[in-house]
């Protein structure tokens, strides 16, 4: 089957398998179509149907939808399949991919390993069929092959060619995925795998200086990759890092190890701040993980409160990633009240 995608400028036809999603399909033909999420929650990938009665809708309930106006016949690229030959428009740049970012593709991936941070979060490791090229801070979608429609999530490592990859899963209640992970890390299963996808990451070439990070729960995925590989291509020998991580409490923390060894590889260029939103962390833990600072409160009212425009180096990046909540708020805020350009804010918005 054809997809044939339109702008007023431009208009771009690829094939498409039968219950591929036009999404990924898109991309893996190496076409920019807007998209942020992939996983039908931004609402970013909307396409207007102009052949009536070619899509399959794959998730009428996506979150998504709520940002697409009333009566325009559009849907969301990425929970949507064709069942014939179609044309949509598209809302967006439609060009040719540059080389920028690999290309995504479809990989096998097999469960070879798995850790139980807490009760609620897993680190797992999965292998691939085939050589994976990513940049540090992009995201990979996933799906077991027993379970219907796609997650996302962040990888962890920093290996930029690998057949391996390192992800964190936060279990949700009610979430399909998570329960299935939860349920089976243990028994090498396999899954289908699309990526990477995700424009979070670090650019010096573009004059991004220092990193601050302000990030809730397994949203510090990603920005454990962007500040390993910070590290390794000296990045932070000439600037400077700051993260604030925030957790619910004790109990429910995670990879505090490997950012206090993070911290001491960094000969101090790397500051992280973790925030308990419900509890003041106890002398253990402090005395358990002496490189990291501890404090009470909501993780981006904390940041918020820290950062002064004025102290801001010029082509400092901000990374945000968690909660959606939690996201946009702080979105909105670097925006308004401390005059950030968008282009210095690195969003992780799929949670
Ligand atoms: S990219 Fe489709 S809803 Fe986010």
């Amino acid at each position: 089957m054809k997809v044939c995608f339109k702008t007023k400028r431009n208009t771009e036809e690829i094939s498409i398998a039968q219950d591929e999603n036009i999404l990924f399909a898109g991309l893996k033909a190496g076409l920019t179509l807007p998209h942020e999420c992939a996983s039908g929650t931004c609402g970013t990938c909307q396409g207007q149907v102009l052949t009536e009665d070619s899509l399959i809708d794959n998730w009428k309930d996506a979150p998504g939808k709520k940002h697409i106006p009333e009566d325009t016949n559009r849907i969301l690229m990425c929970q949507s399949s064709c069942r014939q030959d179609t044309n949509i428009r598209v809302f967006g740049p439609l060009k040719k991919q540059n080389n920028e970012y690999p290309r995504p593709n479809y990989f096998d991936a097999n469960m070879i390993s798995s850790i139980r941070e807490n009760d609620e979060v897993i680190s797992f490791k999965l292998k691939l069929n085939k050589d994976f090229s990513f940049i540090a801070g992009q995201f990979i979608m996933l799906q077991p092959n027993t379970l219907s429609g796609w997650r996302a999530y962040s990888i962890c490592n920093t290996k930029l060619s690998s057949d391996e990859i390192e992800l964190v899963l936060k279990k949700t209640p009610n979430g399909g995925f998570s329960n299935w992970l939860f349920k089976y890390a243990n028994f090498k299963k396999s899954l289908k795998a699309f990526g990477p996808l995700g424009k979070a990451s670090l650019k010096p070439k573009s004059g991004d200086t220092d990193i601050i990070a302000i990030v809730g729960g397994s949203g510090i995925a990603g920005i454990m990759a962007v500040l390993e590989d910070a590290l390794k291509t000296d990045h932070l020998k000439v600037n400077k890092a700051k993260v604030f991580f925030g957790l619910r409490d004790k109990e429910k923390s995670f990879f505090l190890k490997r950012l206090n060894d993070l911290v001491l590889k960094s000969e101090n260029s790397l500051q992280v701040i973790v925030g308990y939103s419900e509890t003041v962390a106890d002398h253990n833990i402090k005395n358990l993980f002496p490189c990291l600072s501890f404090e009470t409160g909501w993780i981006h009212e904390i940041a918020l409160k820290e950062i002064s425009s004025k102290s801001l180096l010029e082509g400092t990046t901000f990374f945000v990633a968690g909660p959606p909540v939690m996201v946009d708020k702080t979105e909105q805020k670097l925006k308004e009240e401390l005059n950030i350009k968008p282009e210095h804010i690195r969003i992780d918005r799929f949670g």
